[in-house]
C-alpha cells in the first residue's frame, strides 16, 4: 500500500541549468517498500507557504544498478513544487516520500530480444533513463533508441550521462537528438519538434518495424499526442505503446467526451489498510476521493488530475463512473481498476480497495 515515509536527502546534483536530481538516503528497515520498478514514479510532500503541495517524480535510477533512488525535476515557470525542489533543497533535508507505484514499464526478461524504442522530450527523460540502465542489465539480447527532443543543447538533462551509456553499449544503444533551436545542428530531421512527419521520419531512419518493438513515449502533451497517433497510423499494436503524461493535456483528438450521469444517491466502502470505511455519495456529487478524505481515511494522491495513478483502486462491487481518465490502460480498466479522484458511484452500493493495486 502506498505511504509517506521521510527520507533524507542524500544529494541535490545539478543537472542543467533549469534541472536538478535528487537522491535519497533511504534507512534499511524501509528499503522494501521502496523497492520499485524501471519507470515508475514517487510523489513528494511538501508545505509551501502553509499549504500542503504534492506532485510527483518518475526515479531516474535502475532498480538493478548498485546506485541510490534518484529523481530529476525540471524548473517550470511560476511551478511552486519544481521551483522550490531547484532552488531550496539540499542535502540533508528531510522530504516526505511516498512509496513508488505507476505502470510505465513492460515485464523484464533476461530472455527477451526487443528492441526498445523510447520517445522522450525534457523533463520525460528520467523515466527512459531508468528504464535504459534496466534494460541494459536485465536483458542482455535487448537493444534500445532512445529519441530525445529538446530546445536547444544546453536544456539536455543527462547528457553526459547518456552519451557514455551509448559510448559503453555502441551495439545495444542509439541516441538521437531533435532541437528545436540549435546553430550546430546539422539536418532538418535532428532540428525542430517532432510533429507528426518528423515522428514518421525517425522511426522509418531508426526503428526497424519488423523488429519485437515496445514504444514508450514521454514528453510535452503536444508531443506525445503526435509519437502516439502516429504510432498508431502505422498499425503498432496498442499494448505496445506505453504513455506517460506529466501534466493534464488535452486536445481535440484526445478529449474525452463529458458523459451525462444519472442522480444516485450510494452507499460507498472504501477499504485501506484492511479497514473499511462507509459513507453516503451522490452520483452527482464529490469525486470518491475526496469523500473518502472528508470521511477521515489517509488515501493516496497527488495530481488530482487524472494524470499520475496514485490514488488508483479497485471496485469490488457496484459501478462508478470516471470524468476523466489519461492514466490507466484499457485493460487495467477493464480489470475494475479506477482513478479515484475521477470516480462517482452509479450503483446504490459501491466497494472500492485501495489495498489491491
Ligand atoms: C507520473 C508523473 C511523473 C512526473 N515526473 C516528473 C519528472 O520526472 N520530472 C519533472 O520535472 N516533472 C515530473 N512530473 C511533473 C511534476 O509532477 C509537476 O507537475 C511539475 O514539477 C510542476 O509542478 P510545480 O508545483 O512546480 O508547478 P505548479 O505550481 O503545479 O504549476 C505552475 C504552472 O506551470 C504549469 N505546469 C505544470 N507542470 C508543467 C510542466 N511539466 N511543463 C510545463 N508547464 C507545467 C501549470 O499548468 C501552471 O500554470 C511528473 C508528473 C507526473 C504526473
Ligand atoms: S491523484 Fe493523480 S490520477 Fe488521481
Amino acid at each position: 500500500m502506498a505511504k509517506f515515509h521521510t527520507l533524507k536527502v542524500a544529494e541535490v546534483r545539478r543537472e542543467t541549468a533549469e534541472a536538478v536530481s535528487i537522491a535519497f538516503d533511504i534507512p534499511e528497515a524501509a528499503k522494501a517498500e521502496y523497492s520499485y520498478i524501471q519507470g515508475q514514479y514517487v510523489t513528494l510532500k511538501i508545505k509551501l507557504n502553509g499549504e500542503e503541495v504534492r506532485r510527483s517524480y518518475s526515479v531516474c535510477s535502475s532498480p538493478l544498478a548498485n546506485e541510490p533512488m534518484r529523481v530529476a525535476v525540471k524548473q517550470v515557470k511560476d511551478g511552486r513544487m519544481s521551483t522550490y525542489l531547484n532552488t531550496q533543497l539540499k542535502a540533508g533535508d528531510m522530504l516526505e516520500v511516498m512509496t513508488p507505484m505507476g505502470s510505465f514499464h513492460s515485464a523484464m526478461n533476461a530472455g527477451n530480444k526487443k528492441n526498445y524504442v523510447l520517445f522522450a522530450g525534457g523533463s520525460g527523460i528520467t523515466p527512459m533513463l531508468s528504464i535504459i540502465k534496466t534494460v541494459l542489465i536485465a536483458e542482455p539480447k535487448s537493444t534500445l533508441v532512445l529519441l530525445y527532443g529538446n530546445r536547444d543543447e544546453a536544456s539536455i538533462i543527462f547528457k553526459a550521462e547518456l552519451e557514455k551509456i551509448v559510448a559503453d553499449n555502441k551495439d545495444r544503444v542509439k541516441m538521437v537528438h531533435v532541437l528545436e533551436h540549435s546553430p550546430k545542428v546539422e539536418g532538418s530531421l535532428f532540428r525542430g519538434i517532432m510533429l507528426p512527419e518528423k515522428v514518421k521520419a525517425l522511426i522509418e531512419n531508426y526503428v526497424g518495424l519488423n523488429l519485437d518493438n515496445e514504444f514508450f513515449i514521454c514528453g510535452p502533451g503536444p508531443m506525445m499526442r503526435n509519437v502516439e497517433s502516429t504510432l498508431i497510423e502505422l498499425k503498432i499494436e496498442k499494448q505496445r505503446i506505453h504513455l506517460e503524461y506529466f501534466t493534464v493535456y488535452v486536445d481535440a483528438g484526445k478529449a474525452q467526451p463529458v458523459v451525462e450521469i444519472p442522480t444516485i444517491e450510494s452507499s460507498v466502502t472504501v477499504i485501506m489498510d484492511g479497514e473499511e470505511t462507509t459513507f453516503e455519495l451522490s452520483s452527482k456529487g464529490k469525486s470518491i476521493l475526496d469523500a473518502a478524505m472528508d470521511a477521515g481515511v489517509d488515501v493516496p494522491f497527488s495530481c488530482k488530475g487524472a494524470v499520475c495513478c496514485t490514488c488508483k483502486a479497485k471496485v469490488l462491487e457496484g459501478k462508478i463512473q470516471m470524468d476523466k481518465n489519461y492514466a490507466l490502460t484499457d485493460q487495467e480498466v477493464a480489470e475494475g481498476y479506477i482513478l479515484t479522484c475521477q470516480a462517482h458511484p452509479l450503483t446504490e452500493k459501491v466497494v472500492v480497495d485501495y489495498d489491491v493495486v
